[in-house]
Order: C-alpha cells, then sequence, then structure tokens
C-alpha cells in the first residue's frame, strides 16, 4: 500500500485524498448530494444525539464481530451499499470493491446502474452478493436482471423505493455532471488536469453500463438517459410484492424512513428494510436513519432484518446503530473515496479503517460480540440547560 494511502487513517482523510486524485465533476458527484445538504450532513452529525457508555473489568481479550444478513455470514456487522457507476472512479470500478469485500470478510451490493454486469462481479467474488434493482417501466429488464442474479448465485434482492425522479444534486449542475452529461468548461479543465485519470480512461476498457450492454448503445449520453426514461413513477406496494414473488429468496425494501413504510413492507414478505435516505441525494430535508431506527425496529424488529445506511464513518456510528437494534450497517461513500483514492486498496483500506474502529470500540465498551452491543451501553445526549445570561 502507498505511503499516502498508509496515512489515511480516517474516512475523512480518504475522502480528501479521493479530492486529489479525482476530476472535479466526479468527486462531487460522489460527495454532493440533494438541495442545500441538510440531509446529507445531518446523516452524520444526528449520531451526536446518543452517547456510549463503557462497561469496564470485562474480559474483552477476544471480541468476536461476525454477524450475518440475508441469512448469509459476514465477519462484521457492515457491508457494501450498491452505488452506479464505479469506473467513472477508478478504472478497476465494481470489481475492485468486491475483491476489497471479499477480503475484509462482507458483503458487496451491485447497483444495476454498473459499470461491471451481474455476471461478471460473481466472477471475482464468491461471498455474498446483493444485486440492486428498480422496478423499471419495461419489466422485462427487471425479469431479466432477476433471472440473471439467480443464475450468478446472488444472495439478495434490494429494492430501492427512493428514487421515483432523480434527487436536486446542485453540484452536479455546476460541473454538467447530468443527464445527458454537459460537461462545463471549468470541468473539462479540471479533468484535464488529472492525466493518471484521463490516461487510465482512454487506455483502459470504454465505461459502459454493463447490465444492459445488450440493450442500448454504448455511449454515456444514450446510457444516461436510459436509465433516467426508466424510472417509473407509477410503482406501488403491489409492483413490489409481485417482485418479491419473482425472487422468491431474500428480499430487501432499501429507502425506508418510516414505522408505517417499515409495516407495508413487512406485510408485503419483504425480509429486510434498508433504512435509507440514498445518503441525502434525493428528497432533501428527509430524516436522518439513525432517528428512525428505534421506531422501525419496535414495529418490524421481530419480523425483519433492519439494516441501517447513511452517514456511517466512524466506528462509533456503527456501535450506536446496533445498540438501538439495527442488524447491521452498510456504506456508500466510505469505500467509494477509498476506491477513488487507491482503487482496490483504498477500497480495502476504508473498510478496514471501520472493521478495526469497531473492533477497538467494542473492547472499549466492553461488548464481547455483536449481541452484546445493546440498549444498555447508550443513552441520549442529556440536554443542557439554556443559560439565562
Ligand atoms: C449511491 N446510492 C445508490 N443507491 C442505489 O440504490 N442505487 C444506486 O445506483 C446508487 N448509486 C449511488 C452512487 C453514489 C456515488 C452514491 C454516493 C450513492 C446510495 C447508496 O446506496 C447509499 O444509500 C448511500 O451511499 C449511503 O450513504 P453514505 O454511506 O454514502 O453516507
Ligand atoms: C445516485 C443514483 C444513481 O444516487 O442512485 O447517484
Amino acid at each position: 500500500m502507498s505511503r499516502k494511502l498508509n496515512r489515511c487513517y480516517n474516512i475523512a482523510r480518504l475522502r480528501e485524498r479521493a479530492s486529489k486524485r479525482l476530476p472535479a465533476p466526479m468527486f462531487h458527484y460522489i460527495d454532493g448530494a440533494a438541495g442545500d445538504e441538510w440531509t446529507m450532513n445531518r446523516n452524520t452529525q444526528a449520531f451526536d444525539a446518543y452517547e456510549l457508555v463503557p462497561r469496564y473489568l470485562v474480559d474483552v481479550s477476544k471480541i468476536d464481530l461476525s454477524t450475518s444478513v440475508f441469512g448469509q455470514p459476514i465477519d462484521w456487522p457492515v457491508f457494501c451499499s450498491p452505488t452506479a457507476m464505479n469506473r467513472l472512479f477508478h478504472h478497476e470500478g465494481e470489481c475492485a470493491v468486491a475483491r476489497a469485500a471479499a477480503d475484509e470478510g462482507t458483503m458487496y451490493s451491485l447497483s444495476s446502474i454498473s459499470t461491471a454486469s451481474i455476471e461478471e462481479v460473481a466472477e471475482v467474488f464468491e461471498g455474498p452478493k446483493l444485486f440492486q434493482i428498480y422496478v423499471f417501466k419495461d419489466r422485462g429488464i427487471d425479469r431479466e436482471f432477476i433471472r440473471r442474479c439467480k443464475d450468478a448465485g446472488y444472495a439478495a434482492l434490494a429494492l430501492t423505493v427512493d428514487v421515483p425522479t432523480a434527487g436536486n444534486r446542485e453540484r452536479d449542475l455546476d460541473t454538467g455532471m447530468t443527464v445527458p452529461p454537459r460537461l462545463t468548461l471549468m470541468s473539462l479543465l479540471d479533468i484535464a488536469m488529472h492525466p493518471r485519470w484521463v490516461w487510465n480512461h482512454l487506455t483502459k476498457r470504454p465505461i459502459e453500463l454493463a447490465n444492459v450492454r445488450d440493450r442500448v448503445s454504448n455511449d454515456l449520453t444514450t446510457l444516461s438517459q436510459f436509465f433516467s426514461d426508466q424510472l417509473d413513477r407509477s410503482v406501488t406496494w403491489d409492483d413490489a410484492a409481485s417482485m418479491i414473488d419473482e425472487w422468491g429468496g431474500p428480499f430487501a425494501i432499501k429507502g425506508i424512513l418510516s414505522a408505517a413504510d417499515a409495516t407495508r413492507a413487512a406485510e408485503i414478505g419483504a425480509s429486510a428494510v434498508i433504512i435509507s435516505n440514498h445518503g441525502g441525494r434525493q428528497l432533501d430535508t428527509a430524516p436522518a436513519p439513525i432517528e428512525v431506527l428505534k421506531e422501525v425496529v419496535d414495529a418490524v424488529g421481530d419480523r425483519c432484518e433492519v439494516i441501517l445506511e447513511g452517514g456511517v464513518r466512524r466506528g462509533v456510528h456503527v456501535m450506536k446503530a446496533l445498540a438501538l437494534g439495527a442488524k447491521a450497517c452498510s456504506v456508500g461513500r466510505p469505500y467509494l473515496f477509498g476506491l477513488a483514492a487507491g482503487g482496490e486498496a483504498g477500497a480495502k483500506k476504508a473498510l478496514n479503517i471501520l472493521r478495526t474502529d469497531l473492533e477497538r470500540d467494542m473492547t472499549l465498551v466492553g461488548c464481547r460480540n455483536v449481541n452484546e452491543i445493546d440498549s444498555r451501553v447508550i443513552r441520549d445526549v442529556p440536554v443542557w440547560p439554556v443559560s439565562r445570561r
């Protein structure tokens, strides 16, 4: 591992390194979110409403981080969220992240809008894999994806429900990372100032939306238009229920933010709910996942696995989520910053930072395994009286 990568001892440092390595349009596509980015910022800040209460004089000479999600054993309770078009951030893209997930003993999730196909990822990664799907206008695409996921041995499916239309990403308007892409002069100059990125993109396989390569021509304008045209605003719970039947295996609804929707998900047979606001990229001012976690766990925790996704940057965030009843957490930007900062080694570094951080925090709090991370180790931060002066 390069010395610079080695010096990134937290996710914030990986983000800084990613911002130097990536041309601005790609960096801001990862780093940005919708509207005022209130929700994105709140996703992480909202963890500060809780504090962890350590229990000492417990034998913590052995810490077991292992758990399971979707019926699949994983070495620690954090896995990779699905994210689009990873080869824009590093030429090895999704396959590099999947290999990193394998090395770090966790699950990998592949986005529908990926630059490596369902089959290519399955070839490099034997571990537990989840595929993220939408209900597309052309239901034939969904049927095809489901059949291919079954053939390639994917363990679970997650239906993303928070994209009835694209979020208002204003950083992307500034850079021109829009549908279709309209890169500004500043963006083009910035790209020119990243010769290593340009070289890799000129000399390696062209970027394509790999899962639909047989359906659409291979230029970015057509491809980005294809997916935005396929978003179906008329999708309802009935469509989700049909998809659960067609898949017939572990299934998550991704984008749950209320006990009411979590209950609907459980009623139609979802085996998991992913509490998520898409990393703040869709509805700005939507609540942070950690804020709704407890009510969702109270509503469906006995029937569904509850996954928390969004804003997780530290081991203590994972501990707080588990203490409030989450089965596991998943992360997007942390491994994308790692991927941009240093390819496979960088993505692995990101996961390893979170894993070692969590192990240390469990040791310090006195939790020997994930089952011991419960309501006894967490409490609300007391509110200080407002000063009268
Ligand atoms: C995403 N996310 C996402 N989700 C999804 O269901 N399908 C997708 O294709 C994508 N693409 C995508 C691209 C990028 C660049 C980012 C940052 C995110 C959302 C993702 O699965 C997850 O909800 C967030 O990344 C979680 O928040 P954090 O961990 O990034 O704070
Ligand atoms: C995003 C879409 C692709 O968040 O889900 O960029």
